[in-house]
């Protein structure tokens, strides 16, 4: 009985880790109209394309720079060369976070870790 219980436990504990990954971020650049300093304009967004909220999403951001600022808040570089994304703060089911940048060539962010709240 106990070890029924704990096995529907432990499937539970399962599927609620596999609602949602580190890859049901989607990071997409879209190039805006503008240039700043003679650098193009980026529009980065980091979707939540799970049903649950992901907070404390990191990023690899190695080498990342830009003429126009960014509020720290959205994006801001933290340790081993990693970007936290919206202040750590969760990111709601199917919201997106979004900021501008510029500088040429675009770069492309890889999520490295967000922690599942399901
Ligand atoms: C950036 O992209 C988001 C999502 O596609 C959009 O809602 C927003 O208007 C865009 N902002 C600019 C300045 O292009």
């Amino acid at each position: 009985m106990a070890s029924t219980l704990l096995i529907f436990l432990f499937t539970l504990l399962i599927k609620g880790y596999g609602q949602c990954e580190l890859k049901d971020i989607t990071v997409g650049t879209e190039r805006t109209s503008r240039q700043i300093e003679g650098k193009q304009e980026w529009n980065v967004s980091f979707i939540n394309t799970c049903k649950c909220p992901q907070q404390g999403l990191t990023v690899s951001c190695n080498g990342f720079q830009t003429v126009e600022k960014v509020d720290p808040n959205i994006f801001a570089p933290v340790a081993n060369n990693n970007c936290i994304v919206n202040g750590a703060q969760p990111i709601a089911p199917f919201a997106t976070v979004q900021f501008l940048y510029a500088w040429d060539p675009p770069f492309i962010f890889v999520p490295v870790s967000s922690q599942v709240n399901c």
